[in-house]
């Protein structure tokens, strides 16, 4: 049985003997700016179909990581469905075109991979009799199983825009056992299991614009794909892709979690850890638009059917380590982002744990009253429970209800509303709307406020790219005349020394006092200057390009500063995590960050003064001080202790058939520290029998009882102080345990010491008696 690993290279080896130059796959997040993943093996050389860019070479081979969502409903319901998948595929740049497409694909299958020829039916475009020609003259194919097909099955577009052409594509025939309900109308092109597509060949000859005019392409090019997840599971003899040894060995991870078989969730939960490991391990981080969106989204899907499968504990790191171990000697960037991914998993599924229960019973119980999940229920879900829309979506269809998503989206639309509106007219610390005339008077000064403030939120997004890396993107931004807020894409929480590294990287950046050059653009030009921008937002054709020097271009139509020294100086107040992956600085600007700076300083003033402590010297003499101090805490509890061990030396001792048994009870509270095992200790040498303490705590309402008993009396008499203190902290609420010598416990019922003492008598009588 040939292993999907075999395939790979047995694929790549044939194209390459065949001239073509062997090519890494390019990363999930695609250089195109026209779609958000990597959707095909064709679109890291899109430019060279469309003749943008020369091709470095005529001919290619990938085997590429790809990932589409538009089909997410039927993974796992179906054998072929994923999210991610591998796609193997030859390319010509101008060079060869039909005839050699179609001879390089019938050799390999049929050659190489030794596929019965009458297990393989050929659809072309019903237009094209070229290549349904070739294919009778090449493959030697009987007429009867080359199939004309329509434009939706047999045209092929990589998006609305963009190279497009004709294809031709090879089907497996599985067998009439494989056969839809239809078998009359059953053949290549039929949606059920029997004929399954396995390669697609393009013929790449056109450019699709925007009014859906057909353009020919400077020269005609071949685009082809096999699915490896589809002819892995024809070489290894399966139904199911999920069979294969692409998916085995995460499946039998996941079994060790659950004894549950429920296949839908199975497969859902081994389909999505795959695409999330490889998302994660090209930079993609869970968050609330875009790319990370589609993660976040993955992830919780995948959390979801884990509880299905009665899982309780985080597993999904767990699993993501077999995607690694698997995967990783051929897609090296997993190996080396592997801590990172299985931190990010583990926190998203740590994070949506939490709420997931709550959410689940909420979305329970809305069910079983309405029927219908109305649009506020949805966003409370979403807002509250961390339930993208599609997940509510989906349980609400297993339960046959239906969801309001016009209301959603109604409220979602709201929220983003406040939220803008917020940056504009709320002006207090907290958040609070100030009064109706007060904002006229400040409008001009809020103005100017608000412009320093946007302008370092540019200028913090390019230091943060120069610091931390590229892979630096914005996931939401905030400004108001009185700080900025800016979140972003970081695995991280960043050190104190990046920290201080981006902020004197943004002053330097305000002191070098950079033009701020604003002009409009068409939106290709600026993104081919290397412009930032949203990938959720819409922008127009022309666009508003806002630049700082060379340091920063951004898409932007805010208002900005003339120049960066008008910003005066920046500081950053706080940094932290607002969800995996995605990280929030808070920043001040101009005056706000000098009477911050000021307010700073006053402190160390104060202490310098007051305590005659040079500047230079505070941060030593306090560490000094602390110091002292912890001794002196030391000696106090020391000291407590002697007192407490001179007392209880006077204890009278009770007698129970002529032993002596101390019992004591002593009381602390917050401002009293006993260390109690060295008391015990302590007494236990002058004492000796048998000594039962109590200690209350009126403060934190909780008694605890230590027992210690002579080694001879618990050999001589079979005494257990194990066995004592758990029945006394049963009496007092609590519980307790220990060794036949020593034994400590406790409860928060203080009332019942008399109780527990007179069991303590009897228990002693009781075996002091036999
Ligand atoms: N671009 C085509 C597809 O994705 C062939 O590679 O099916």
């Amino acid at each position: 049985m040939l292993s999907s690993a075999e395939i790979r290279k047995r694929f790549l080896k044939f194209f390459a003997d065949n001239d073509h130059s062997v090519q890494k796959s390019a990363s999930l997040v695609p250089e195109d700016r026209t779609v958000l993943l990597t959707i095909a093996g064709m679109l890291p050389f899109k430019p060279y179909f469309l003749g943008q860019k020369p091709a470095p070479f005529k001919r290619a081979t990938t085997v590429q990581k790809c990932i589409r969502t538009n089909d997410i409903d039927n993974v796992g319901r179906t054998p072929r469905h994923h999210t991610f998948f591998e796609m193997l595929g030859n390319f010509s740049f101008g060079d060869y075109f039909k005839k050699d497409a179609i001879i390089f694909a019938w050799k390999f299958l049929t050659e190489e991979m030794k596929i019965p020829k009458d297990k393989l039916h050929i659809s072309v475009y019903k237009e094209d009799d070229e290549a349904a020609e070739l294919w009778a003259e090449h493959a030697a194919i009987p007429k009867n199983r080359i199939y004309r097909l329509d434009k939706n099955n047999n045209f092929w577009e990589s998006g609305p825009t963009g190279p497009c052409g004709p294809c031709s594509e090879i089907y497996y025939d599985n067998g009439p056992d494989a056969e839809c309900e239809d078998p009359g109308d059953c053949a290549p092109g039929c949606d059920c299991n029997r004929y399954v597509e396995i390669w697609n060949l393009v013929f790449m000859q056109y450019n699709k614009d925007e009014n859906g005019k057909l353009t020919p392409l400077p020269k005609k090019n071949i685009d082809t794909g096999m699915g490896l997840e589809r002819i892995t599971s024809v070489m290894q003899n399966v139904k199911s892709n999920f069979e294969t040894d692409l998916f085995t060995p995460i499946l039998n991870k996941i079994k060790t979690y659950t004894k549950e078989s429920n296949k839908v969730s199975l497969y859902v939960i081994a389909d999505h850890i795959r695409a999330s490991t490889f998302m994660i391990g090209d930079g993609i981080f869970p968050g609330n638009d875009g790319r990370g969106y589609i993660l976040k989204k993955i992830l919780r899907r995948a959390i979801r059917h884990g509880r299905i499968l009665n899982i309780k504990t985080n597993f999904l790191a767990g699993l993501a380590e077999t995607v690694i171990s698997e995967y990783g000697s051929f897609y090296t960037e997993l190996q080396t982002n592997k801590q990172l991914i299985l931190d990010i998993i583990e926190t998203e599924e740590s994070n949506f744990s939490k709420t997931l229960d709550f959410g689940l019973n909420l979305l329970g119980q809305i069910i079983a009253d309405k029927k219908k999940i109305n649009g506020e229920d949805a966003f409370k879900l979403f807002d509250t429970y961390g339930f993208p829309l599609e997940l509510t979506q989906e349980i609400a269809r297993e339960k046959n209800v239906t969801v309001d998503v016009e209301g959603f989206n109604k409220l979602m639309e709201e929220q983003k509303e406040r939220a803008r509106s917020s940056a504009v007219f709320y002006s207090s610390e907290e958040d609070k709307p100030i009064g109706g005339e007060a904002i006229i008077a400040k409008t001009e000064q809020d103005r100017i406020e608000m412009a320093r403030h946007h302008s370092a939120t540019h200028l913090l997004q390019a230091a943060l790219r120069d610091v931390l890396g590229t892979h630096v993107t914005q996931s939401g931004s905030l400004v108001s005349p009185e700080r900025l807020r800016f979140d972003f894409t970081h695995p991280k929480a960043l050190t104190p020394e990046q920290i201080s590294e981006v902020e004197k990287l943004v002053n330097y950046k305000i002191m070098h006092n950079l033009p701020v050059d604003i002009c409009e653009k068409s939106y290709d030009e600026a993104l081919a200057e290397g412009a930032m921008a949203l990938f959720t937002e819409k922008y127009e054709k022309k666009v508003r390009v806002v630049s700082m020097g060379d340091f920063s271009k951004e898409l932007c139509g805010g208002t900005h500063v003339q120049r960066t020294g008008d910003i005066g100086l920046f500081k950053i107040i706080s940094e932290g995590a607002i969800s995996s992956g995605v990280r929030r600085i808070e920043a001040i600007t101009g005056s706000y960050a000098l009477s911050y700076v000021n307010q700073k300083m006053q402190v160390v003033d104060t202490l310098s003064q007051d305590y005659k402590i040079n500047h230079q010297e505070i941060v030593q003499k306090v560490k000094t001080l602390a110091e002292e101090n912890n001794q002196l805490l030391k000696k106090s509890l020391e000291l407590q202790n002697q007192i407490i061990i001179n007392k209880l030396e006077n204890l009278k001792p009770e007698k129970i058939k002529n032993q002596d048994i101390y019992i004591a009870e002593l009381e602390t509270g917050a401002d009293i520290n006993i260390d109690a095992k060295k008391l015990m200790e302590s007494l236990h040498q002058k004492l000796g029998h048998i000594l039962c303490l109590f200690i209350k705590n009126k403060d934190e309402q909780k008694v605890s009882v230590f027992i210690k008993i002579d080694p001879a009396l618990v050999n001589t008499y079979k005494l257990h102080a194990g066995n004592m203190i758990k029945e006394l902290s049963q009496i007092l609420e609590g519980n307790g345990g220990g060794k036949p010598d020593f034994a400590q416990g406790g409860g928060k019922n203080l009332e019942k010491i008399p109780q527990a003492i007179t069991k303590l008598k009897d228990l002693i009588l009781e075996k002091l008696s036999v």
